[in-house]
């Protein structure tokens, strides 16, 4: 083993080294193609456009300091939304914004655009939350395929000359919030919109004849076959609901009697035996929220680290579940294998400690002894996502769809708050559904963060699948085995097996009836299932038909863009993963407080270079 370890530190320095020169600008030349299209296709007859948007120079963000533009991050060319209005701008609605894939927004107010609102517009605005296309001179029909924009919140179409029927399939459109189409030329029964939009008479004036609910009522039966469906929504509401609470029950009721079937074993660690001489060594805590503890009180309250306590076992080392003498639940983390030094260990758990978030699982203290590193963690009373999940039969029935995709979008809120907002960023490396742990209130807890970088070099996961023994294959994207670095792209990737286990209730690893032709490779699976357009045939049969259809084929195609993009720079970041579950699961109020907010720190992006040196 000797003689690789230079080999191996140069490997370290020089993948490092690409990292940073590459890694780092995972931006889009697609979207300042789209930006450039605009220009060229847009009147802009008062040059507000042509005084900021200037091509040449190509540096990471450039494109985010034009007017009218916002990026999902400062140094990444990727346009979140568009907002061109009031700039008497002139012209037919910009094809171009096709190659802005990942736009959210789109504002042409208040301008002169006209002709035709494009008839294909959900496949040019796929994922837009927001379109204000009013105060302009559009004109025609307003498109069917509007109602295949199944993210807007916010349509004004008002002030324009559009004619002819408002589509009734609008009503598809189960997110809107606001609605408005007054002042056009527009006849016919209006569409039905969930209870939750706050649309009124207003937002239908002035226009040639509208009618039904809150307007007159129609004279066909256009009106009545609308209000049905308004019902039926509204029951299919209630049901989930219902489903929800009923699956909340079930499972904690189910977890008790799991973690009541205790066998004791008695066998004595050696490893702990070692440590016979060092119980009166301190566990450093950061808070206060745990009364002062000594080794001796974590070994009591882990039972000498019995094998019985084992919560789970994964890379970095062996989780233990830990009763103190007055009830207290915690967690204790033994690293495996960390060979680095006090200093360099205390360094990084001062580091740790101050990273908080409400989907992480909280740092109390730690603990070091001769060799040893122990970390204490809270305690999550109701264990991984992967038991929760695979465990048996019996429970998987129990996770119905709406609790899986709250633990979607929480945990993608928690790992898109390590990769953008937190500082200093830290790529987890190990994302797995065993490293998602689930609180008393089944609010997922990401584990195992900022790990990897205590571990001996030699043992990281990266050499590990080297030599293959990788432990968590079925979460690892194919460039490891290729370019062998950590990316945050990498993460994306995990993050998209963890959604597939979601939607298809199938381990990422496990052989399984559907997945016997593919070694248990649940990607593999995926992809032949999407190139033969039978992408739908691997939602879990339990969770199809009870009214979440639509949402789980959307998550699960948030989940394609993760494992089968053809490359790291073509999956989302971590923040727009987020950002879709949240508008897919916005019809549930999951947690609207404590929001991500835009990550705008330009300064992290030289303290992510550190952390990655540092790995
Ligand atoms: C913008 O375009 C106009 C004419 O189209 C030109 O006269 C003007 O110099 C341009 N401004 C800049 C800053 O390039
Ligand atoms: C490119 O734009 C950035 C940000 O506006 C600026 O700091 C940099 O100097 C520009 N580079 C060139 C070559 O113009
Ligand atoms: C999108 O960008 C590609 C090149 O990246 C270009 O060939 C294509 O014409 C663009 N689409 C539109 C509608 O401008
Ligand atoms: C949308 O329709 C326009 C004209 O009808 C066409 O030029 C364009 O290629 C279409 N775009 C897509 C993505 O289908
Ligand atoms: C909406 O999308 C579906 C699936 O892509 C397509 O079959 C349908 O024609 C679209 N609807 C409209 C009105 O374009
Ligand atoms: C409507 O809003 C209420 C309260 O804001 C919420 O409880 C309910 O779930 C929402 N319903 C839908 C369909 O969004």
């Amino acid at each position: 083993m000797a003689p690789t370890g230079g080999v191996f530190a140069l490997f370290i320095v020089l993948s490092s080294w690409a990292l940073m020169k590459s890694g780092l600008s995972y931006g889009s030349d697609s979207d300042i193609q789209c930006l450039r299209s605009i220009m060229e296709s847009v009147e802009d007859p008062y040059n507000y456009l042509n005084s900021t948007w200037k091509f040449g120079n190509n540096s990471n963000g450039f494109i985010c300091k034009f007017t009218g533009v916002e990026c999902w991050h400062p140094d990444e060319n990727r346009v979140l939304n568009i907002k061109l209005g009031d700039m008497g701008l002139k012209g037919q609605f910009p094809q171009g914004i096709i190659n802005c894939s990942t736009m959210t927004g789109l504002d042409l107010s208040n301008n002169r655009f006209n002709g035709e609102i494009p008839s294909n517009i959900s496949k040019i605005l796929a994922y837009v939350t927001t379109l204000d296309l009013s105060s302009n001179s559009f004109s025609g029909g307003i498109p069917v395929d509007i109602s295949n924009c199944t993210y807007l919140n916010i349509l004004k179409l008002d002030h324009n000359q559009l004619t002819g029927q408002i589509p009734l399939e609008l009503s598809r459109l189960d997110r809107i919030k606001q609605f408005s189409v007054s002042n056009n030329r527009l006849s016919g029964p209006i569409p039905v919109f969930s209870k939750n939009a706050t649309i009124t008479e207003d937002d239908y004036a002035n226009n040639l004849g509208l009618c039904g609910y809150p307007l007159p009522l129609c004279e066909n039966t256009a009106s009545k076959s609308s209000n049905t469906k308004v019902i039926a929504g509204a029951a299919i509401g209630g049901v989930t609901f219902a489903a929800m609470f009923t699956a909340i029950v079930l499972f904690v009721f189910l977890r008790r009697r799991v973690s009541m079937k205790k066998d004791d074993d008695p066998e004595g660690n050696k490893w702990t035996k070692s440590l016979k001489g060092s119980k009166g060594v301190k566990v450093s805590m950061f808070g206060k929220s745990v009364s002062k503890m000594k080794l001796s009180d974590l070994m009591k309250a882990t039972n000498k680290f019995s094998k019985s306590n084992i919560i789970g076992t994964g890379r970095t080392g062996t989780m233990y579940s830990a009763v103190l003498g007055d009830d207290t639940s915690l967690m204790v983390k033994r690293l495996q294998d960390s060979k680095h030094s006090e200093k360099e260990f205390m360094s990084e758990m001062a580091t740790l400690g101050r990273v908080k978030h409400k989907n992480l699982v909280p740092l109390l203290g730690f603990c070091m002894v001769k060799s040893e590193r122990l970390l204490v963690y809270k305690h999550m009373p109701n264990g991984t996502l992967h038991d929760c999940l695979h465990l048996s039969e019996d429970e998987k029935r129990a996770m119905e769809w709406p609790l899986r995709l709250k633990i979607a979008i929480g945990a993608a809120r928690g790992f898109a708050w390590l990769h953008h907002n937190c500082n200093p960023r830290i790529i987890h490396r190990n994302i797995s559904s065993k490293c998602i742990l689930l609180d008393s209130d089944f609010e997922p807890k990401i584990s195992d963060f900022g790990l990897a970088r205590l571990m001996n070099p030699v043992d990281t996961h990266l050499s590990t699948f080297v030599n293959g023994e990788f432990g968590d294959l079925g979460y690892v994207a194919p460039e490891y085995s290729r370019t062998l670095m950590a990316t945050p792209k990498g993460d994306v990737y995990s993050f998209g097996v963890v959604l597939l286990e979601l939607v298809t209730g199938e381990s990422a690893t496990r052989v399984t009836r559907d997945l016997e032709a593919f070694n248990g490779n649940l990607v593999e699976w995926i992809r032949q299932l999407s190139e033969n357009s039978n992408l739908e045939d691997a939602i879990d049969e339990s969770l199809v038909g009870k009214g979440a259809d639509s949402e789980i084929f959307q998550t699960l195609k948030v989940a394609c863009s993760c494992v089968l993009a053809p490359g790291p720079k073509e999956r989302p970041t971590m923040f727009e993963v987020y950002q879709l579950l949240r508008a897919i699961g916005g019809r549930y109020n999951f947690s609207t407080e404590n929001e991500l907010s835009m990550p705008t720190d330009n300064g992290n992006a030289d303290r992510l270079e550190e952390l990655i040196v540092a790995q």
